[in-house]
Parts: C-alpha cells; sequence; structure tokens
C-alpha cells in the first residue's frame, strides 16, 4: 500500500486564526483526502509552535504564565480544527516533552559534529518575527519580512554552519526538480538568500527564557525555528524509545508552507536535515496567500474575516471551496465580499445545486425514480459528454497531483457546466412527449443515464474539499456514499439504482446585495 506523509506549519497560538491561517490547513486535509480516496495509507500532521518571544510577550500581556497561555491557545486552535473538520492524524505542541527531549538531543548532536559553534552575534532584531537581519536585509531600515522597526542588539551566541551545507543543497534542488513547488520559488532562494551569501544561523537566544534550554549551557534558550522545523520528525518518534511512525511515514511526501516561511522550509530545514542524515522530504509546497484588496488582513485595517463567521452563515463547504477556488497556484488571491458571494450563488446553488435538482426530478417524473441502465450511446451529445467525463478525471488527477488546487475545482466545474449544458442540448422534456416512439425512449433514457453517472464522478472528484456535499449528492441518486476513486470506472455500470423522492437543495440561494453588506460588517467587527 502507498503511504503518504503530509504535513502543516505549527501555528503560532498567539491570537485567533483568520481564513488566510486556516487556507494552509484547508489545503493540506484536501491533499490527505484526495490520497486517502486512492486508497493510500495517510499521515498526516499539525500542532502548535510554542515557545518564543513573541508568545512569551503575548502570555504577558494576557496576564497569564507562557504555559497557561499556550495550553488555552492550542485548545482553541482544536477547537477550530475540528469545527473545520480537519482530519489530522496527529497534533504535536512544541511544549510537548518527548519533542523538548528530542530537540536538546538534536542540538547536542549537532555541537558534537562541530555544525554548531559559540560565538558572538550582533545585528539588526525583528521582535515579532524573532529573526535576526544584516544591515543589507533591511527593508528601508525595517524588517524585511513584516516590515516592522528592528533593533540593534548583541548576545553571546551558538551558530549553526549554514555555509558548509550550501553547496550540497544547490545540488539537491538541481538534482530534484520535484522538491520544490511551485519552481519558481527556487530561484527566488536562490537570488533572495543564497547568492548574497548565507550566513551562519543564530541559533540560540539569552535575552528570554520562554524556549527549550542548551542543555549542556542552560542560559541558552534554543532559537525557535531550529525547535519548531524538527518537529515534523519528532512527532514521529525522532530520537524517542518508538520511531515506529518515522520508519514508516519519513520522508514526508509533501510538506505544505505558506509563502513567508518558504525560507525557513527551502533552506534552513533540509540543511538540518543533511547535518542529521536524514532524506529530504519530495515536495515542499510554498503556497500564495489570501489577501485582502487593501493588502495583508490585519485588525487594524478593519478587514479581517474568521472562517466561523463565514462557516456558520454560508456553510463548511461553501467556506472551503470558496477558499481553494480563489487562491491559484501563481498569486495571491484576494477575498471580496462581492466574489463570495457570487460564487455561492452561481458555482454552489445554480450550476452544482440546479444540475442535481434537475436530475433528480426528471428521473423521478420520467422513471418512478429509477435510474435506467446505461443503453449505449442514442446521440452524437452522449458521445460528447461521454468524453470530457473521462478526460476530466486524468485532468484533475494531474492538476491534484501538481499542486493545483484551485485549477481542479476549475476542471471539476467545467464538467459540471457541460453537464448542465447537456440537459440544454438533449432537450429531455422533448423526448418524454414524444416517448411512444422507443428510439425517444431510448434516447431519454441515455440522457438521465448520462446525467446521473457524471453527477456521480462530481460527487467523487468533489470529495476531497466537500464531503458532505458529495455524500447529500449521493444519497439523493440513491447512490451508496462510501465511494472509493476505483467506482470512477464505473461509468457505464451504474445498476439498480432509485433516486429519491424529492431532493433538497444543496445550497440555498442568498439575496447578493444583502450577504455582501453582511460579511462587510463582519469585516469591521
Ligand atoms: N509557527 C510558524 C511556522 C512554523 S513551521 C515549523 C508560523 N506560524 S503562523 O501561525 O504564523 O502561520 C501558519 C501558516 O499560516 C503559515 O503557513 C502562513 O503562511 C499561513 N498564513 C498566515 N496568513 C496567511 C494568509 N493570509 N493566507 C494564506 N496563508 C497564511 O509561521
Amino acid at each position: 500500500m502507498n503511504k503518504f506523509y503530509i504535513t502543516t506549519p505549527i501555528y503560532y497560538p498567539s491570537g485567533r486564526f483568520h481564513i488566510g491561517t486556516a487556507y494552509t490547513e484547508v489545503l493540506a486535509d484536501m491533499m490527505k483526502r484526495y490520497h486517502v480516496l486512492k486508497g493510500e495509507k495517510c499521515f498526516m500532521l499539525t500542532g502548535t509552535d510554542e515557545h518564543g518571544q513573541k508568545i512569551e510577550n503575548k502570555a504577558k500581556d494576557s496576564n497569564m504564565n507562557p504555559k497557561e497561555y499556550v495550553d488555552l491557545q492550542s485548545k482553541k486552535a482544536k477547537e477550530l480544527w475540528s469545527k473545520m473538520k480537519i482530519d489530522y492524524d496527529k497534533y504535536i505542541r512544541t511544549t510537548d516533552d518527548y519533542h523538548v527531549k528530542a530537540v536538546q538531543k538534536i542540538f547536542e548532536r549537532f555541537l558534537e559534529q562541530e555544525d554548531i559553534y559559540k560565538g558572538e552575534y550582533e545585528g539588526w532584531y525583528c521582535e515579532p518575527c524573532e529573526s535576526y537581519f544584516t544591515e543589507t536585509q533591511l527593508v528601508n531600515g525595517n524588517c524585511p519580512d513584516c516590515g516592522r522597526p528592528v533593533k540593534k542588539m548583541k548576545e553571546e551566541a551558538y551558530f549553526f554552519k549554514m555555509s558548509k551545507y550550501v553547496d550540497r543543497l544547490l545540488k539537491y534542488y538541481d538534482e530534484h526538480p520535484d522538491f520544490i513547488k511551485p519552481n519558481y520559488r527556487k530561484q527566488e532562494m536562490i537570488n533572495n538568500f543564497i547568492k548574497p551569501g548565507l550566513e551562519d544561523l543564530c541559533v540560540t537566544r539569552t535575552t528570554f527564557d520562554w524556549g527549550i534550554p542548551v542543555l549542556s549551557d542552560s542560559k541558552h534558550v534554543i532559537y525557535v525555528w531550529l525547535d519548531a522545523l524538527t518537529n515534523y520528525i519528532t512527532a514521529l518518534g525522532y530520537e524517542s524509545d518508538d520511531d515506529r511512525l518515522l520508519n514508516e511515514f519519513w520522508p514526508a511526501d509533501v510538506q505544505i508552507v505558506g509563502k513567508d516561511i518558504a525560507r525557513f522550509h527551502l533552506i534552513y530545514w533540509p540543511i538540518f536535515l543533511m547535518a542529521l542524515d536524514l532524506p529530504l522530504p519530495k515536495t515542499i509546497y510554498a503556497h500564495n496567500w489570501v489577501t485582502m484588496k487593501d493588502g495583508k488582513m490585519s485588525k487594524s485595517k478593519g478587514n479581517v474575516i474568521y472562517p466561523e463567521q463565514l462557516i456558520e452563515r454560508y456553510g463548511l463547504d461553501a467556506t472551503k471551496y470558496y477558499l481553494i477556488r480563489e487562491v491559484p497556484i501563481s498569486s495571491d488571491g484576494i477575498f471580496t465580499p462581492e466574489d463570495f458571494v457570487k460564487r455561492y450563488n452561481s458555482d454552489l446553488c445554480n450550476d452544482l445545486g440546479n444540475l442535481l435538482n434537475r436530475t433528480v426530478a426528471m428521473c423521478n417524473k420520467y422513471f418512478d425514480g429509477k435510474v435506467p441502465e446505461y443503453n449505449g450511446l442514442k446521440n452524437e451529445a452522449d458521445l460528447s459528454l461521454e468524453n470530457i467525463a473521462k478526460s476530466t478525471i486524468e485532468e484533475y488527477e494531474k492538476a491534484m497531483n501538481n499542486f493545483e488546487f484551485a485549477s481542479s475545482l476549475q476542471i471539476i466545474w467545467k464538467l459540471v457546466s457541460r453537464t448542465n449544458k447537456y440537459i440544454d442540448e438533449t432537450e429531455p422534456w422533448k423526448l418524454a412527449k414524444e416517448i411512444e416512439e422507443d428510439s425517444e425512449k431510448e434516447k431519454l433514457e441515455s440522457v438521465i443515464y448520462h446525467l446521473i453517472a457524471n453527477l456521480k464522478e462530481i460527487a467523487i472528484l468533489i470529495r476531497p474539499l466537500m464531503k458532505d456535499t458529495s455524500k447529500r449528492i449521493l444519497n439523493q441518486l440513491g447512490i451508496r456514499e462510501s465511494v472509493e476513486w476505483s467506482d470512477l470506472n464505473e461509468y457505464n455500470e451504474l445498476e439498480d439504482i432509485k433516486v429519491i423522492e424529492k431532493g433538497q437543495p444543496l445550497f440555498l440561494r442568498v439575496d447578493e446585495n444583502e450577504e455582501i453588506e453582511y460579511i462587510k460588517e463582519l469585516m469591521k467587527s
């Protein structure tokens, strides 16, 4: 059986997660469910990144000690993922004892190997990003990542010898074209970070306490990124008594991260793995962002939207559909209330919802709900529809395997539109009027059969993202809901199916203007 290990970043538990943060998780969940559908043994990891100065400060602001604070926040994160039905297999917290111990061992090993040495660090420090920058990396004197002011700081510190591994890393990039996705990020890494000269990385801090202490020098705590990145292996039991999961699932098949943390995952993480003599993940996919018309989402701009707010009003599947449909592989997606409502009404209510409604109604009207058997192709339109249904599966698979998630939905919706058009072309209501003639009856049977077969295919293809909608479609069609990928091969073999008598709409049409206003209000709150 094929195995599939997928990871998301571990999130800073430092506030409420907006739809942008939830995007990474929805993407990974969709990917996992796609591989589950294909019959693979999957393991998905997520969690929280709980150490560092930023968390220490946040806890102080809330009058809590850091551990109390992260306990509360990680509970909230889990509650959100549960509401969003994110199907992860393990939730790691970097304050978990097994992780802390493993990170300490990793650090000592790096010291022994002389990958880490002691020195003194002086540089420009961005507190919120917990990163040091050199003079030349600053943008207008501010942090190049978040744009906020930086402070000049000096401290005794340990350093990781990045320079030792740079050539190996570049060679690895070249020899493994699937390692970085989308491909253009490889050049970004080389031009922005490697070519200017990759400096040794400062991997300890003495200016605060909330971190994992270095075993052999406890006044230092381990830099939060060294601590956090290793979660992907410690979660599987690396440096513990039980490393069965590690043996089974490492190297990861795909690690999904946002573009802002691509640098850490595409440069430092592979170098740490090389130093540990572990194989590198097959692919690291650095996705784009969900942004707003006026740029990044932020409370101060009054443009934040939270997933719960959309789920409550429009449902989980509609929320997930929008998120994945709107962020293409090559650029950021912009959330607008107008687009959200338009997609809801047009893609979900009109295109998909009506297709199901019309099909169930016609099957009831013309055949008392009993789906006719496949009787061969009765006209040009049938042939063309069947070909498109077949090519859709191939195109969808190709898009999913290439991490083109928005395209995979476009491909499904092309089939939805084409199937709706087929109804208009074949005019079943006319065929029904002329049903006395045998040939017309056969044509009508063929039309209804093809509609049901296409809807079944659509229900299977949307399953990784919209499980509930997929089940509801199958229920209305009278098809068992536990479909598998291999059921896609049964296009001509549907037998003994009876659709339900009266189908409920999948999505209820909403008033466009009212809902746009409603979402705008949410953004202000
Ligand atoms: N803790 C680090 C990750 C450590 S992984 C070893 C971190 N956490 S985070 O909470 O700030 O971000 C988590 C994920 O959310 C990142 O992948 C980030 O890119 C993603 N997103 C945050 N805002 C986003 C959008 N507006 N749009 C899409 N993804 C966004 O970074």
